[in-house]
């Protein structure tokens, strides 16, 4: 009676050490492995190890970590590497009890209304910074990538230039630095820009630029650095030269205090980093690639507006929603009128009323 019971305990025993040594090895595997991305690893090490030692203890195999960001990235992918990326939290994803609609909405619909945009959603990635964000982006069956960040809580709406704000930016940049790594170009667009024709028929194809960038004033000059330029939207391509400028963009973050990222990458480019790197930057004209800054001039041109220039999300909103009526409107009487010889450049945008007013509103 006794003998039996002891060498099960004994058995038993041997069985939990293993047990251990397997998830002490597998733990420290998991982490060293991904020494290539220690932030990134810090942050899922705990789920990995659980989930891996259950699989572990099942079939005595190892699995290799199953890379969600690799998952998503290949299954949005265009058969050329690229994806289009954008950043989407809770205050721009979910409704207020007094909205009627989403920033996040908005930015969706503009691929439904736009000209050969529809198909584009494909590729899409929405990264989250938080859950109901997530949860939102799931609900409506796109692309969804869930970005952690410890010690900040992304859900509420962060006001220009607060220190959670920035420190989302600057979350957003290394993951951006990450994708570029691991060889996908991508357009990076804010979901506060509506897309309203294929950017890509407007963005340069010449393999020898590297970075094409929006801006707030184009002053006609593609090649010159001295253009007021806004990180909302740009093209960037994949390469050791592009990678290295994001690196040294992503680290300069701790000796960026009181600056935000977009200011950081300016100081980058005023300090010459461009010839540095031997890179080729391409600033984008706002005849295409537009913002509440500076309108575009021709209704018959733009590809994407950006509500740049504004301090809240309600006055984005509800200046977006006019520039889709705009559009709408445009749409319209040119299916009317197509004969008629109308010139698409006297349309007028309707008056960005919100976000002029934004910047009158105290905190
Ligand atoms: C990648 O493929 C898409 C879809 O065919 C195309 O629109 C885009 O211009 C291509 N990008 C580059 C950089 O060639
Ligand atoms: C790309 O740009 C470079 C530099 O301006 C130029 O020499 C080259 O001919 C361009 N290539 C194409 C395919 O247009
Ligand atoms: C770039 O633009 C600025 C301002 O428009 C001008 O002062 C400067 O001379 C230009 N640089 C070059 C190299 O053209
Ligand atoms: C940090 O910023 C200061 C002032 O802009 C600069 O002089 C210094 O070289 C920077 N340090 C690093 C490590 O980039």
């Amino acid at each position: 009676m006794d003998h039996p019971k002891h060498s099960s305990l004994r058995s038993n025993l041997a069985f939990l050490a293993l047990f251990l040594a397997c998830v002490v090895y597998v733990c420290i595997w998991s982490s060293s492995s991904s020494l290539i991305n220690p932030l990134f690893s810090f942050q899922k090490r705990g789920v990995d190890c659980a989930s891996q030692t259950t699989t572990a203890a099942a079939t005595t195999e190892f699995n290799v970590v199953e890379d969600e960001l690799e998952t998503i990235l290949g299954k949005a992918s265009m058969d050329n590497k690229t994806v289009i990326i954008a950043v989407i939290n809770k205050a721009y994803a979910a409704q207020d009890v007094k909205a009627d609609t989403t920033m996040l909405d908005l930015f969706i619909e503009s691929f439904w209304q736009g000209e050969g945009t529809m198909t584009l959603v494909d590729h899409l990635v929405l990264v989250a910074v938080d859950q109901t964000a997530y949860d939102r982006c799931m609900f409506l069956r796109l692309n969804c990538y869930r970005l952690e960040t410890e010690g900040v809580d992304f859900g509420e709406e962060k006001l220009f230039m607060s220190e959670d704000f920035i420190k989302m930016m600057w979350r957003r940049t290394w993951l951006l630095l990450e994708v570029l790594k691991r060889g996908y170009s991508f357009v990076f667009t804010d979901t506060d820009v509506v897309w309203l024709r294929d950017p890509f028929k407007k963005l340069s194809k010449n393999e020898t630029e590297d970075l094409q960038m929006s801006t707030d004033m184009f002053f006609g000059d593609p090649w010159n650095a001295s253009q007021l330029i806004n990180t909302g939207f740009y093209y960037v391509r994949s390469n050791s030269k592009t990678i290295a400028l994001f690196d040294r963009w992503y680290t300069s973050k701790d000796n960026a205090t009181g600056l935000k990222e977009q200011d950081v990458l300016l100081n980058l480019f005023r300090g010459g980093i461009t010839g540095e790197l031997g890179l080729r930057v391409r600033f984008l004209d706002t005849l295409y690639f537009s913002g509440f800054c500076q309108n575009s001039r021709d209704f018959g041109q733009v590809s994407t507006v950006h509500a740049n220039c504004c301090r809240s999300i309600v006055a984005k909103v509800k200046d977006l929603k006019a520039v889709l009526r705009d559009w709408k409107r445009f749409k319209r009487f040119m299916s009317h009128k197509r004969s008629s010889g109308t010139s698409t450049t006297s349309f007028q945008w309707t008056g960005h009323f919100g976000c002029w007013n934004s910047w009158a509103v105290p905190n």
